[in-house]
């Protein structure tokens, strides 16, 4: 018989009423993560350097009837970063998550001549790092200093399986920053263990967005390097984010959590 004052599930992953942000939230896993957070009946603002998107996906997820603001912000710039979420902050007097997602990747493997170590061109590295890196710390710092004084709070970095292991198919400026995104986040999670804030990484495998537009080497790639045989679809990242913005995840800070089609598993890439 089940005991009647035990949570269910629902209960459990409810995040009806609660406020998060989401950085890079206009396209690819960023956008996923602004939509299940509004299906499920929180208030998501959508921070993206990309006008363009911010208007047009908020447009849509607002024709739902959902309650969804949007806000052209720039990752690079600490300052905004911060006046941004104060601004979400104020207007929703709480902040119960900050999704850390925004990245990009630039170039490509070293197999490709051009990216190989020798040759590697300094200004990518800059600008992935600008954003990769700085960008989450500016973000993970302004989240922290809203949610540490209030005592909860949900920070949720996205790293990639690039930053768990070589990664032949991307370039050095992205493996990189991912790992140090991992290292970033174990960190700030032991900072902010006691105060009710939790953050917690997510390692995403190959998924189809617009950071790998024209990116796809097909079938054979990714049978012999996702045991799933094929790329992730952006809805597939929802339940795991779901699971860290919500009370399900309420033991859970500091943690790893890949999304990869089992691609980790393998103990080769190529
Ligand atoms: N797609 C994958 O296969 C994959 C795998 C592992 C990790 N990731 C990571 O997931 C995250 C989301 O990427 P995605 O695949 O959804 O890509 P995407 O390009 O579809 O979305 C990224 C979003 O971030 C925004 N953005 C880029 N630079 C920004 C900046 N300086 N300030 C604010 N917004 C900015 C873009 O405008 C875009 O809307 C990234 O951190 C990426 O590294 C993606």
């Amino acid at each position: 018989m089940s005991d009647p004052s035990r949570p269910r599930a629902g209960a459990l992953f409810d995040v009806s009423g609660r406020a998060f942000a989401v950085t890079g939230g206009g396209s690819g896993l960023g956008l996923a993560v602004a939509e299940i957070l509004l299906d499920e009946g929180a208030t998501v603002t959508v921070l993206d350097h990309s006008a363009e998107r911010v208007e047009r996906e908020t447009a849509r997820l607002r024709a739902d009837g959902r309650p969804v603001r949007g806000q052209v912000v720039d990752v690079t710039e600490p300052g905004a970063v911060d006046a941004a979420l104060c601004a979400t902050f104020d207007e929703d007097g709480r902040l119960d998550g900050v999704f850390v997602n925004a990245g990009i990747s630039i170039g490509s493997s070293y197999t490709d001549p051009a990216w190989r170590i020798e040759e590697f061109p300094m200004d990518s590295w800059q600008r992935v790092a600008a954003v990769n890196l700085d960008g989450v710390l500016a973000t993970l710092r302004s989240a922290a200093g809203l949610m540490r004084p209030q005592g909860r709070g949900k920070i949720v970095l996205t790293a990639s399986t690039a930053g768990l292991r070589t990664d032949p198919m991307v370039a050095y400026s992205y493996v990189a920053t991912k790992a140090a995104v991992v290292s970033l986040g174990r960190q700030a999670a032991l900072d902010l263990a006691g105060s009710g804030v939790t953050v917690n990484t997510i390692a995403p495998g190959p998924f189809r967005t617009n950071i790998g537009s024209g990116f796809d080497p097909g079938e054979e790639v990714w049978k012999q390097t996702v045991p799933l045989g094929r790329i992730g679809h952006t809805d597939e990242l929802k339940g795991l984010a779901l699971l860290l913005a919500s009370d399900a995840s309420s033991y859970m800070t500091g943690g790893i959590y890949p999304i990869d089609g089992g691609a980790l598993a393998l103990s080769h890439v190529l």
